[in-house]
């Protein structure tokens, strides 16, 4: 073989390792990682959190995009491993749909036999407000047992403390009014339920935010591997992609979500639940 044939067939040899690489990528990221359910399990430690809440559990749940066809099995995995945490409080993030408010009664089907000690609470997300409203999502949940929070908060007495929960609407297809989301607040450490993350530069701004629950960014959906850089970024969900961040003594917590948008792919970005112990105290 000459010097110029040889050049002709490494090109060759490169260019459709290339396309073998690049079509099991896909394959993977299109037919495996979409249904691969993983759980997170972290402590969060927060500073002024009083030592008899020192190990309540927060179970999270969030960004569905419920395709009745395909997530079934993943959306039932998912409440299996929730109830299995024996959770304190379940946050429910938002995002139930994508396009069409029908799916949504079949996710409440799953969704309602979640279990939690204290409460499952739930807030809109911007595709809920975008293809349906306020008042269909929250007499959904009221007719399933559980609590939907738009702009509003709750005190619950957990060990003989008061916890605020409040929730806020999506930013991006609502309107966040977070004087009302803390009416009847007074004092007590705060979690705060709020699709969209990036709200939490203004929310802790103004407002006490012990730890923010947030989902919408998919964890960037599609990551590098090892790296784990997102180059994807979202709306409202540019600051904050996956994961635990700190700014002074607030938390947020971004959880990469179950279900996807747009492209039906995940790559180095599994569905997640997320199980997370809250700490009395700091790194
Ligand atoms: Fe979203």
């Amino acid at each position: 073989m000459n010097t110029q044939t040889h050049r002709l067939f490494s090109r060759r040899n490169f260019i459709r390792t290339g396309l073998i690489g690049a079509l099991s990528s896909y394959g993977y990221a299109y037919w495996i990682e979409p249904d691969r359910l993983s759980v997170t399990r972290q402590d969060i430690l927060l500073p002024h959190l009083p030592k008899s809440l020192d190990g309540l559990i927060i179970a999270q749940l969030t960004d569905f995009h419920y395709q009745p066809d395909s997530q079934e099995e993943l959306i039932s995995e998912a409440v299996k491993i929730t109830n299995a945490a024996n959770a304190d409080i379940i946050a429910l993030t938002g995002d139930y749909i994508t396009h069409t408010t029908g799916v949504f009664a079949p996710l409440m089907e799953l969704l309602g036999k979640l279990r939690a000690k204290h409460g499952i609470y739930g807030v809109m997300g911007n595709h809920d407000g975008w293809y349906g409203s306020v008042s269909y999502f929250k007499k959904g949940f009221r007719e399933t047992g559980l609590e939907f929070l738009v702009n509003q908060g709750t005190s619950i007495k957990i060990n003989g403390e008061n916890v605020y929960i409040t929730g806020t609407d999506s930013i991006w297809s609502g309107t966040v009014d977070s004087p009302a989301c803390y009416r009847g607040h007074s004092g007590e450490p705060v979690i705060a339920l709020v699709h969209e993350p990036d709200v939490f530069d203004s929310l802790r701004q103004n407002h006490r935010v012990d730890l923010q629950l947030s989902g919408h960014t998919h964890g960037g959906q599609c990551r590098v591997p090892l790296v784990g850089y997102a180059p994807v970024k979202v709306r409202y969900g540019e600051n904050y992609i996956h994961g635990e961040y700190q700014k002074d003594d607030s938390r947020i917590f971004v959880s990469r979500g179950l279900g996807t948008v747009g492209h039906r792919v995940r790559f180095a970005c599994a569905p997640e639940v997320a199980i997370l112990t809250l700490r009395s105290g700091r790194s």
